[in-house]
């Protein structure tokens, strides 16, 4: 058995961002590998269990389990949004939306969607370090991350009208009455692009809507002990919620059924409740996904499995026949099997977890791991410990059953963009580790790190690696 079940920087991450979180998340992956009661009562929080498997069960028992009551997100959200939250994320509104959104973000779509949007910026990445130059990976993820966001939400540029080069902001995929600027850029109804043109999402944008809604997130610190917000918080959450989505009305009256704000209009959502969607989407899919690309990023490094993928790679470009696969010059859509890749992406998400903990209000009596729930208590689901009890980070380790993608949750919540966040991750590891025609590159080193401090989901402040 190990002593620390990952790397003492990931622990230091913990810590910065929550200490009394990373308290809990700590005790309750040692209890994991321990024999004895899989559930417990912890005073000020309520149950809480670090066990992968009862883990599951509660999110897959939707009689007894909700995520709209004390205790789960969805409570946060009504709060902000309104009552038509509970229905449209755990009622017949959210079954209906989750059924014909299923092929909103396939391996497919996803990949394309990241060549699309990131293509220049991680090719930008990839000659710095292939030039000897240091590159933050913390502050690319966070930009590149913010740049899939202003696409996906029609995040309008801050000074109005723009225009990238014709086609810029368009990923492939978008369909033919798509706007030649993109559904991503916001033009006035009438408006065509005129006067000096300007690539909009740049990254100084693509960081302030990150940065947008690591403030909405970060309104969720301090509700471990009860789900309900003071009036203060949630006239913030609402200013914020309306700064990030001012420019969802025109992109959900424009954007083609192949986007995403197309495809709310063609289910039916009102513009209400694509604008709550795409608030979720914001604070759901930007965090965790930076967090897992920058975390894995320095895990490889400092654990020295980067010289086992790239041992890896080295072998599978010399197989006869095998053409490298090209890394930050097309980060495209890559087929589901792709070399050490999909194990690396998967380690990397299981040993980073980065949405710790899911909480869940109990809505019916219910017996679980050995305990009685009553109507009206709260659990908190400790991912990070039930992932982490497997072992340290290892990218040849085998497929654990018992965790399989609890990263992305269970049941009827799994992650809507898990694809998405998979081909996000996959994409920055291959501009880090190899050349652009797909060849391994040298091994990297952190030269700087700095953990982000007081926020909900953990990660770096500062992560500069060079070759
Ligand atoms: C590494 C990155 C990510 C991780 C670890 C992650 C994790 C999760 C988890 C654990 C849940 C379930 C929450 C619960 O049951 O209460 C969830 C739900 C969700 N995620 Fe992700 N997520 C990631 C990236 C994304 C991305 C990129 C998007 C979209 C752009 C996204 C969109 C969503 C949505 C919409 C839901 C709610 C689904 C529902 O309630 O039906 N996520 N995510």
């Amino acid at each position: 058995m190990h002593l620390l079940p990952t790397t003492r920087h990931e622990i230091g991450l913990l810590w910065r961002a929550r200490p009394g979180m990373a308290g809990l998340l700590l005790a309750g992956q040692g209890l994991a590998r321990l024999p004895g009661p899989a559930i417990r009562k912890v005073p000020g929080i309520g149950w809480v269990t670090g066990d992968p498997v009862v883990a599951r069960e509660v999110l897959k028992d939707h009689r007894s389990f909700t995520m709209v009551g004390e205790g789960g997100v969805g409570d946060l959200w009504a709060q902000i949004l309104g009552e038509w939250v509970r229905d449209l994320f755990d009622g017949p509104g959210h079954h209906d939306l989750r059924t014909r959104a299923r092929d909103l973000f396939t391996e497919r779509t996803a990949g394309a969607l990241v060549a699309g949007t990131w293509g220049p910026t991680l090719r930008d990445a990839g000659e710095r370090l292939a030039a000897g130059e240091p590159v933050d990976v913390a502050h690319t993820s966070r930009v590149l991350v913010g740049r899939m966001m202003i696409e996906l939400l029609g995040i309008p540029a801050p000074d109005g009208p723009q225009s990238g080069r014709p086609g810029d902001a368009v990923a492939p995929g978008a369909g033919p009455d798509a706007p030649p600027w993109g559904d991503g850029v916001v033009v006035p109804s009438g408006a065509a692009p005129s006067g000096p043109v300007r690539s909009w999402p740049d990254d100084d944008g693509a960081l302030a809507a990150f940065r947008t809604g690591e403030r909405l997130a970060k309104l969720a610190l301090g509700t471990e002990g009860s789900t309900t917000l003071p009036p203060e918080k949630i006239a913030e959450a609402k200013l914020i919620t309306d700064e990030l989505t001012a420019g969802v009305p025109y992109a959900f009256r424009t954007a083609p059924p192949s986007r995403l704000l197309g495809r709310a209009r063609e289910l039916g959502l009102t513009l209400e409740e694509a604008t709550g969607l795409a608030s979720l989407l914001m604070v759901a899919g930007t965090e965790t996904s930076a967090s897992a690309m920058m975390r894995t990023t320095a895990l490889l490094a400092d654990t020295g499995e980067q010289h086992r993928l790239l041992a890896a790679l080295g072998a599978q470009e010399s197989r006869p026949g095998a053409a490298g696969s090209p890394a930050g010059a097309a980060p495209g859509p890559h087929p589901p099997s792709d070399g050490p890749w999909d194990a690396v992406v998967r380690e990397g998400l299981r040993v980073t977890s980065p949405a710790s903990v899911i909480g869940r209000g109990v809505s019916a009596d219910v017996e679980i791991g050995g305990a009685r729930l009553r109507t009206g208590d709260r659990i908190m689901l400790l991912v990070w410990s039930a992932n982490a009890a497997a072992g340290p980070f290892r990218i040849d380790r085998e497929y654990v059953r018992e965790t399989r993608q609890l990263w992305f949750g269970a049941g009827r919540h799994l992650c809507l963009g898990a694809a998405l966040a998979k081909a996000e991750v996959a994409a920055l590891l291959r501009t880090l580790w190899t050349t652009p025609d797909g060849a391994p590159a040298g091994p990297l080193r952190v030269v700087r790190r700095e953990a982000s401090r007081e926020v909900i989901v953990p990660g770096y402040e500062k992560l500069v690696v060079s070759r």
